[in-house]
């Protein structure tokens, strides 16, 4: 049977659920699927291949570029994939980077407040700034496929620096902006990919 990995890096939790619903969408093809945190992946060997979550917090997930660095040897005989939850992602019609086959959930992208003349924040916040650290990480591996999806930011679950910089920095408002039915739509076509 073929076995694959869902694996996530979470501070609140919320990457944790998406990691699960990835999983629910991907085992309806028939495939086995471990979702576990990447605190509790041993190896990569009993995979067939590989599904990296990770939520922004000033730059994708630290555990989460560690495992794509520690693993890229295995993941260059595998098919993989990374998805990344956000609350904030600037519109600048960007739709990819380096080739790499991205989703992005619609729902996400907010326009700049100047059209053509992004401030610091929304530069930051740029879909290339967020990505093109996941695929360096990962090189020379190439992921068959990036998602891109809103998160949930709840300042009550989080220590005082945490809330400061997603004030001052990220300047989303909290909530819930999780779009399950872009989750799973992007889950349902790994099958395929890795197949591929
Ligand atoms: C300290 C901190 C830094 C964050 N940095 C970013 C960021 O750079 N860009 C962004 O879009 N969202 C950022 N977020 C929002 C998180 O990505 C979002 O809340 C995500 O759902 C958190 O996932 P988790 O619940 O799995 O930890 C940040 C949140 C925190 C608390």
């Amino acid at each position: 049977m073929i076995r694959i990995l869902v694996a996530y890096a979470t501070m609140s939790g919320s990457t944790a659920e998406v990691a699960q619903v990835v999983g629910e969408e991907i085992a309806k093809s028939g495939y086995q699927v471990d979702v576990l945190p990447l605190s509790r992946v041993k190896g990569l060997e009993a995979y067939d291949g590989v599904v990296v979550g990770g939520p922004m917090i000033m730059g994708w997930h630290r555990a989460a570029l560690r495992f794509l660095r520690q693993h890229r040897k295995v993941l260059q005989r595998m098919p993989w994939a990374a998805f990344v939850v956000a609350m904030s992602l600037t519109q600048t019609g960007e739709t990819g980077v380096e080739n790499a086959l991205v989703t992005v959930d619609d729902k996400l992208p907010r326009p700049p407040q100047k059209e053509g003349r992004l401030n610091f924040r929304e530069r930051y916040a740029r879909l290339t700034n967020y990505l093109r650290p996941i695929l360096q990480a990962a090189r020379p591996a190439r992921p068959a496929s990036i998602g891109v999806f809103g998160g949930r930011l709840e300042y009550g679950r989080l220590k005082w620096w945490a809330v400061l910089f997603a004030m001052l920095i990220i300047q989303a408002p909290p909530g819930e902006r999780r779009n399950w039915p872009a989750i799973r739509a992007w889950a349902a076509e790994l099958p395929t990919l890795f197949g591929a």
